[in-house]
């Protein structure tokens, strides 16, 4: 029987994307060829700010119909503070692309690995192994997922929608109490917090109303609640009491950054964009000018997001190769962090990316499989 391949629509993107793309390739090359019994077929497309100062579009022409047929979409970074429209917003084609393939679940893994560093000085800071959950189509990024959505009134005002629905709002919380169910088979906690501000805006109100809908379908799964100024402490005084944290748009751009900062930097802060019918997987992180030319970027975020999607490729197609190459990536990882033989440089290592790519698939190619 032949192996079965999936089409993975691939765009590098701007700055340190480039880099930690061709990282997460060679890594995810190394796993599929311990675990064999399945092929990937990249396809690359431009898109992007570099791409838009040269042509004047934001993607190449075909590129959205491309991923709309493709299995899973790979992104490394898009965007340059340089790069501009007349409005003053930054060129970002994968807000546009979250708003037409509805990828409403926006699953941010946050994990301690050993010798990585840790800004905590507590010792249960080790144990921090929590998702946060960002809700990706609509609440306050409404209005930026699509150009000159904002309702402007005047030179002097402009106002941002922050838009909540029932329809997408459930899909969310079903989302998050199967993946804390998922967790849970894995030795998590089961459970899931709503984090919003239903005490004072209607929207928020909502979202916790449907959030308690939606509870009693998974009766195994704990149910708590965070206000998210509350969360925001909450993460620096005891984040590994948090399993998987449920939250609007806005909410999750801002703490999934500060959770990340928990365990390390934007260099592990891995992403995976998901709904109905397609999914997305970048780094959460951008495309760092500060850094970018100097082999400098840490790759594991793209990395990690690159196991997320053979991951969720192998729970769609119910293909355990798939699930295993993922699980010996995230293996890898942890060995090497627990080795000392993964040392990036964000973390004052002495690992630019190639080496610290290096180093990963040398840890893949030692594990047992
Ligand atoms: N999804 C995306 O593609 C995305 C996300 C965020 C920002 N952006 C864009 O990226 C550009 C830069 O944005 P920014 O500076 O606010 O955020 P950024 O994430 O690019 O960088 C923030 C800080 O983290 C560091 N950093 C980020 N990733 C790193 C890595 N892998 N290894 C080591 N250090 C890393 C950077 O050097 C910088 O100091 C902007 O144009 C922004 O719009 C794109």
């Amino acid at each position: 029987m032949p192996e079965p391949a999936f089409r993975i629509a691939t765009f590098k993107g701007d700055g340190i994307g480039v880099d930690v793309t061709d990282a997460t390739l060679a890594v995810i090359e190394a796993a599929r060829k311990r675990v064999g019994g399945f092929n990937l077929q990249f396809e690359f497309m431009d898109a992007g700010a570099a791409y838009f100062e040269e042509t004047g579009r934001d993607i190449a022409p075909g590129a959205e119909e491309t991923v709309a047929d493709a299995d899973a979409i790979l992104l490394g970074a898009i965007g340059l503070p340089t790069v501009r429209h007349a409005d003053g917003t930054e060129i970002a084609p994968h807000l546009r692309l979250r708003e037409q393939l509805q990828l409403y679940a926006g699953v941010r893994p946050v994990k301690a690995y050993p010798n990585a560093p840790q800004r905590l000085a507590d010792a249960r800071a080790r144990g921090i192994d929590l998702i946060v959950l960002r809700e990706s189509t609509e609440g306050l990024f409404y209005s930026a997922a699509v150009h000159r959505r904002s309702e402007v009134a005047s030179d002097e005002e402009v106002r941002d929608v922050l838009r909540i629905t029932r329809a997408t709002t459930e899909k969310l919380h079903d989302f998050a109490f199967r993946l804390a169910a998922k967790r849970k088979a894995r030795g998590g906690m089961g459970r899931v917090t709503c984090v919003d501000k239903a005490n004072v805006f209607q929207s928020m109100a909502l979202f916790r109303k449907v959030f308690d809908e939606r509870a009693r379908r998974f009766p195994d799964i704990e149910h708590t609640y965070n206000y998210v100024d509350a969360q925001a402490l909450d993460l620096i005084r005891k984040p590994w009491e948090f399993d998987v944290l449920v939250m609007e748009n806005m909410f999750g751009d801002i703490l999934s950054d500060l959770a990340g900062g928990l365990v390390g930097g934007m260099g592990m802060a891995a992403c995976a964009e998901i709904g109905d019918a397609h999914a997305l997987f970048q780094p959460a992180h951008g495309s760092a000018p500060d850094i970018m030319g100097h082999d400098q970027a840490n790759p594991l975020a793209a990395i990690l997001s690159g196991a997320l999607m053979l991951d969720y490729l192998g729970d769609r197609a119910g293909h355990q190769a798939l699930a295993d190459a993922a699980a010996l990536i995230e293996a890898a990882v942890q060995a090497g962090f627990e080795a000392n033989a993964l040392r990036p440089m964000e973390f004052g290592g002495d690992q630019g990316t190639k080496a610290a790519t290096g180093a990963l698939i040398a840890a893949i190619e030692r594990l047992c499989v």
